[in-house]
Order: structure tokens, then sequence, then C-alpha cells
């Protein structure tokens, strides 16, 4: 455990890079493992989550290289070519590790054991295992069904169609990965669209993928299996979820003027942007372009007066994991924020809206919480002066280190080494705009 303290900053500026995008980090590690010969990978997230990713697909026999230049090379097995792991797979923290890689091995005749740290092995894993049984896998897992769990893959699986009960992007990838190894057609349902990154390196790679609308806003997803995929260059943007804490650290900081360069800008991410802009922030996108098929845009955020507003439920999905430093603004907001529809949040890295909450009312903002989220009713001038438990999240980590630039006080958080997951280099980079977070002796 690290604790870090951040005190009260300046004005921030200047131009600065978040690291790659976690989301699209892992997928480009496990689809160059996925064809066969070498893919490049330049911008990939050197986040401790996408480095357990990268130690998995080596234990089933990619052969995964940094380069000189920082770019990361895969030498690919194919699809089919996974040989079964020696030890269990630890995933750390990740979800999206645990899940995607679960479903890449379901339709493998092999053992494949997870296991994770004290905050993946509490998430519920039975929305992937139990589509991943409709292809004809097994698991055994932990009461519950949490890690540790083995997958007993299978030899002979059978295609699915399968409508998501709930809207996650890491159910509907880990049944496409499924789908790879599996002859036919499998359809995933989704009726509220979530991120769509692993479609987009399927197509990348010339899997044979075709997304159908469904109902009013839904789509249908259908791929077929066992392609011969050759290997391609990939290209990560930087983290349009990363970005969001520099973005709300200068709207909220008197006097800031940042532009956040190379982002991410697809649009199942940016929800996070146009809330914020919802509630008066200076936010612009300047040179938009398009890079290996994925929008990315340089961020403009000045220091902005916010007023709060209802976010609307259906946004949630496109800004999931932006909630925790929304909180961060709407503190600050004239009036209410008022936060619903999100009862995912909790039961990600942890309960964010439990967490949140405790966290929020320990630094003195006036919050309150509701079975499916919560309410921030804003203020010019707040305490701070807490010690917040982050619960092995880094978002939470985060978010709170962004509290305190602009608190009365400097607020704590008890651990900051979980910033490590996604955001590596995280404190270098706040400092390095204005920011003055330390270690607490
Ligand atoms: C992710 C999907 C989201 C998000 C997570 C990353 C992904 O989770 O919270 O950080 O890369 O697919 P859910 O799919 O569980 O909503």
């Amino acid at each position: 455990m690290s604790n870090l303290i951040s005190h009260k900053a300046d004005p921030l500026s200047g131009p600065l890079k978040v690291p790659g995008d976690k989301s699209i980090s892992h997928r480009a590690l496990i689809m160059g493992t996925m064809a066969i010969g070498q893919s490049r990978i330049s911008g990939l997230l050197e986040g401790e989550d996408v480095l357990n990713t990268a130690e998995a697909m080596k234990a089933m026999g990619a052969d995964i290289t940094r380069a000189e230049n920082s770019d990361w090379i895969v030498y690919g097995v194919g699809v089919g070519g996974l040989c079964e792991p020696e030890n269990a797979l630890d995933m750390g923290n990740s979800g999206t590790g645990a899940r995607l890689i679960m479903g890449l091995v379901a339709p493998y005749p092999f053992h494949t054991s997870f296991i994770g740290d004290a905050s993946l092995s509490t998430r519920p894993m039975k929305r992937i295992t139990d589509p991943l049984s409709k292809f004809g896998a097994e698991f055994h897992g932990a009461e519950g069904m949490t890690l540790p769990i083995t997958v007993s893959g299978i030899m002979d699986p059978v295609p699915i169609e399968y409508e998501l009960p709930v809207a996650s992007a890491q159910v509907k990838s880990a049944i496409l990965l499924a789908a790879l190894n599996t002859p036919g057609k499998t359809t995933v349902i989704e009726p509220t669209p979530t991120r769509d990154h692993t479609e987009r390196m399927f197509e990348h790679f010339g899997v044979t993928i075709s997304i159908a609308s469904h109902g009013t806003n839904g789509k249908a997803i259908t791929v077929t299996g066992q392609p011969e995929l050759k290997a391609r260059d990939m290209y990560v943007p930087t983290d349009p979820s990363s970005a969001a804490f520099p973005a709300v650290a200068a709207l909220i900081t008197p006097g800031s003027d940042i532009i956040i360069e190379n982002v991410g800008m697809n649009p199942s991410r940016t929800g996070i942007y146009i809330t914020l802009q919802d509630m008066g922030a200076d936010i612009s996108f300047i040179n938009q372009r398009l890079e290996c098929g994925e929008s990315v845009a340089d961020i403009h955020v000045k220091y902005s007066e916010l007023t709060g507003i209802t976010v609307p439920k259906d946004r949630a999905p496109s800004m999931i994991d932006e909630y925790p430093i929304l909180c961060i603004a709407a503190s600050f907001a004239k009036g209410d924020t008022i936060m619903r529809g999100l009862a995912e949040l909790r039961v990600k890295e942890s309960d964010r809206i439990a967490v949140m909450v405790a966290g929020l009312k320990a630094c003195g903002v006036t919050v309150s919480e509701h079975d499916d989220g919560m309410t921030v009713t804003g203020k010019t001038a707040i305490e701070g002066g807490a010690k917040v438990a982050t619960h092995l999240d880094h978002r939470i980590a985060m978010s709170f280190l962004t509290l305190g630039m602009r608190t009365e006080n400097p607020v704590e958080v008890d651990d900051g080494s979980v910033i490590e997951t996604s955001f590596p280099g995280f404190r270098a980079l706040m400092n390095g705009l204005g920011a003055r977070i330390e270690d607490k002796k």
C-alpha cells in the first residue's frame, strides 16, 4: 500500500498525452495471438491489467516482446492454435482480462484456471459462465461463481445465439471471442449498445462479422467461426477514460487550459465529454481523424463554471467507468447532478456507488446514495482533509486525488499503487500539469 496525498493545484496548463486505451490494448494482444505471423502494436497501454493479458497469451503459446521503440510485437498462433497453460492465469485486478480470456479458451479441449486479486475474486462471473456453458464448456468456481475458476474447454463447441441480459461489453466480447474457434455462426444480441472495440478489431483482422440493427436501439452481431487470420499492425489510441481525469482536473481548477492529444473518440466511449458539455464545460474536439478504424481527436479543456444536470440513463454504457470522476466535477457544479440507472457500478473493481458516496461525504461533499446511483449537490468550497479508502480501485484513487486539487485541505488516498493497473505515470503527468500529488509518509 502506498498512500498518496493531493494538495491544492496550480492552474493546469500544457499539452499532454495519457496512456493507451485499456480496452483496445487487451483486445490487440488477444487478436494478435489469434492471427498467424507477426503483428505490431503501437501505443499499447503498459499497465498491469494489460501486461497480465500479455502474460496469459504467452502462457498459451504466443511470443510477445517489446521493441526498442516501445511497440509490442506479437507472433500469434492462429485460431485453434492455443495450448494449455501450465499454471493458473493470474489476471490481477482485471475483469476485462479475466472475462475476455475465459471466452477465448472455452472452445479449446483443455483446462485453464483463472486467479486474481482480492477485488477481482469477488466480481461476478456467472454472467460469463452462463453463455459460455451453452457452447459446451464447463466451469468450476468458488462459491457464487467467483474466481478462482477452472474452465474445462470443449473439443466440439456448438455455436449459440444469446441475448445479453446486462449491458456489458465484456460479456459480449467473451462470447464473440468464443465464437472464433467455434464452427458455424454465433450471434450476440445486445439490446443496449456497448463499446464496440471487439467488433472493430474483428473487422480489422478480416473476421466475417455482420452487424444488424435489433429492436429500437439494439444490435445483432453475428460471427462466422474458425477463420484463418493474418497478422495485422495495430494502433491503440489513448484512453478516453484516462483522459477524463486531467479533463475534470482542468475544469475544476481555476485558470486551467490544457490540450489532451490523440484521445480515442469512439462514440461508445465519449458519454463523459457530452455530459460535461451539457453541464457547461468548455471542451472542444480538434484535429478529428480516423486511425485503424477508431476515431481520434485532441481535446481542448478550459476551467469552467459547471451546472448540475440529470444524466440520461441511456448514456450509462458510453461512460460507465467515468461516474467516479463525474462525481468530482459534480461536487463543484451549481445544484444537483443526478446519476441513476447505474446498478452495474456496484460490481466494478469496487462498489463504486458506496465507495464514492463514503469518500465524498468524508471530504464534506453533499451526496445521497440510491440503489442505482447517487445525487451530488455541488458547492464552490469543499473542505477535503480526509483519508479515502480506495478498495483496490484505480478509478477511485485517481478521482479523489483529482478532488484534492481543488479542496481547501489536501485529500489522501490509502493506496495509490492500484493506479498502475490502468494509468502508469498518473502522478508525474498530473504534477507536470500543475497538480501537487505526493507520497504521504
Ligand atoms: C470493458 C467494459 C466495461 C468497463 C471495463 C472495460 C471492456 O465493463 O467497465 O472497464 O473493455 O470491455 P462491462 O462490460 O462489465 O460493463
